[in-house]
């Protein structure tokens, strides 16, 4: 397989931008009415996330065994739209017919054998990996139902569910969770805490103005209102095996699965054998700082653990809290306490706080890969 050729040209065909996806999903929905349902009924807004992701995946197909991770994910999380391996091959030709409608003349036998090989083998992870799950007994997403919810800013919510089975994660880890106000628009949130006896998980969750699923999740759907959560997935999750002291550095709602880490440390119990462990957490302002109050108690009942907070957009101060405020960003926060060296660390925010927090990290010492940041493969490819 010419990898070359499959990235070039996929290229050429992104460049005709939106008519590539309203292309695909004719294609697809003409030959197979029966999936229509499968995807949202407005696709304005997501309709080439698929498309985008199914071409960069594919052509990165050279990179297989480093992707098998993240694609076995993918299809476990394809069940719960109701994915079968017999769909596969109906995509894969709606695929190939965009592909060569889009690629001018590049397109050849070769290159379209190429790209069939390719997709037939990144296909084959995700229906393997869901039949497995399939085989396990799983369930292709999980009920829950709404049991909590919290404004904390305005424009930020703690909201607390109850799934209906047992949902099994490592904290640090997310799911794709569907409200049933907005049927099939499904949104990726981190559980942000670990595990409880009673199974309930809190999602921290910003209002994101013209949003569709946050500003109806975070203004609070109500008591009792009903979601689905797709499987849990992720690779930021705690590394047990390492002795190292740890930095945590979370931007905004990113606390979230840095927190249900520091729970996970908590549960440990002997205090001596948890690494000591300091928290950076960053807002523009204070008042964005939602989880100061928790992070104040699990400081004080905790000896290994310290939180520093940080405001980028305002001048820092004492607060409210017992927690001093500092002025900056998180960046700027761990830079003021010298060396990061033989440290774990481990960063969770938006894409721009995340890329600057491991570079300032990597200029303070710490090696690049004891820097956990989370990794959706192709995205990060
Ligand atoms: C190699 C094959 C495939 C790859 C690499 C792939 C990849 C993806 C990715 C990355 C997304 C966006 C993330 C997400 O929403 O979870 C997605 C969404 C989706 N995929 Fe797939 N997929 C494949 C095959 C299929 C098949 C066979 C079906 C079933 C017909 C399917 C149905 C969907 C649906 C319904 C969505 C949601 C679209 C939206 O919300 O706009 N995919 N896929």
């Amino acid at each position: 397989m010419d990898e070359r050729r499959l990235k070039d040209s996929f290229a050429r065909v992104a460049a005709h931008g939106d008519e590539v996806a309203l292309f695909f999903y004719s294609h697809l929905f003409l030959a197979h009415p029966e999936v229509r349902d499968m995807f949202p009924v407005s696709m304005s807004v997501t309709r080439d996330r698929l498309l985008t992701a199914l071409g960069q995946i594919v052509s990165d197909v050279s990179n297989l065994d480093s992707l098998v991770p993240y694609l076995s994910g993918l299809g476990r999380d394809h069940r719960k739209f109701g994915a079968t391996p017999e769909h596969y091959p109906a995509i894969g030709r709606s695929l190939i017919a965009t592909l060569a409608y889009f690629a001018g003349d590049v397109w050849d036998d070769e290159l379209a054998r190429d790209w069939t090989d390719a997709y037939t083998l990144v296909s084959r992870v995700m229906a393997d990996a869901a039949r497995r799950d399939e085989e396990q007994h799983n369930p292709p997403w999980w009920d829950a139902t709404v049991v909590g919810h919290e404004r904390r800013a305005i424009d930020i919510a703690v909201v607390t569910v109850a799934p209906a089975q047992q949902l099994s994660y490592r904290p640090g880890q997310c799911v794709n969770l569907e409200i049933s106000q907005r049927p099939r628009l499904w949104r990726l949130y981190s559980m942000a805490n670990a595990p409880r006896p009673d199974g309930t998980v809190d999602f921290h969750v910003k209002i994101i103005d013209g949003g569709q699923v946050s500003p109806v999740l975070g203004r609070g759907p109500g008591i009792g209102s009903a979601l689905r959560l797709g499987p849990p997935f992720g690779s930021l999750v705690l590394d047990t095996s390492s002795a190292n002291d740890i930095v945590m550095a979370a931007g905004g709602t990113g606390l979230g699965p840095l927190k249900a880490i520091l729970e996970q440390l908590g549960h440990r119990g002997q205090s001596s054998t948890v690494p000591r462990t300091h928290l950076f957490v960053g807002a523009r302002t204070a008042a964005e700082l939602y989880d100061l109050a928790d992070l104040e108690k699990m400081a004080a009942s905790n000896p290994w653990l310290t939180v520093t907070p940080a405001v980028s957009h305002e001048r820092g101060s004492p607060g409210d809290s017992a927690l001093r405020i500092e002025s900056g960003t998180v960046a700027d926060a761990l830079a003021r306490r010298g060396t990061w060296r033989d440290h774990d660390a481990y960063v969770c925010g938006s894409e721009a706080m995340v890329t600057a927090t491991v570079s300032r990290l990597t200029a303070l010492g710490a090696s690049p890969e004891r820097i956990f940041i989370e990794n959706f493969g192709w995205s990060e490819l």
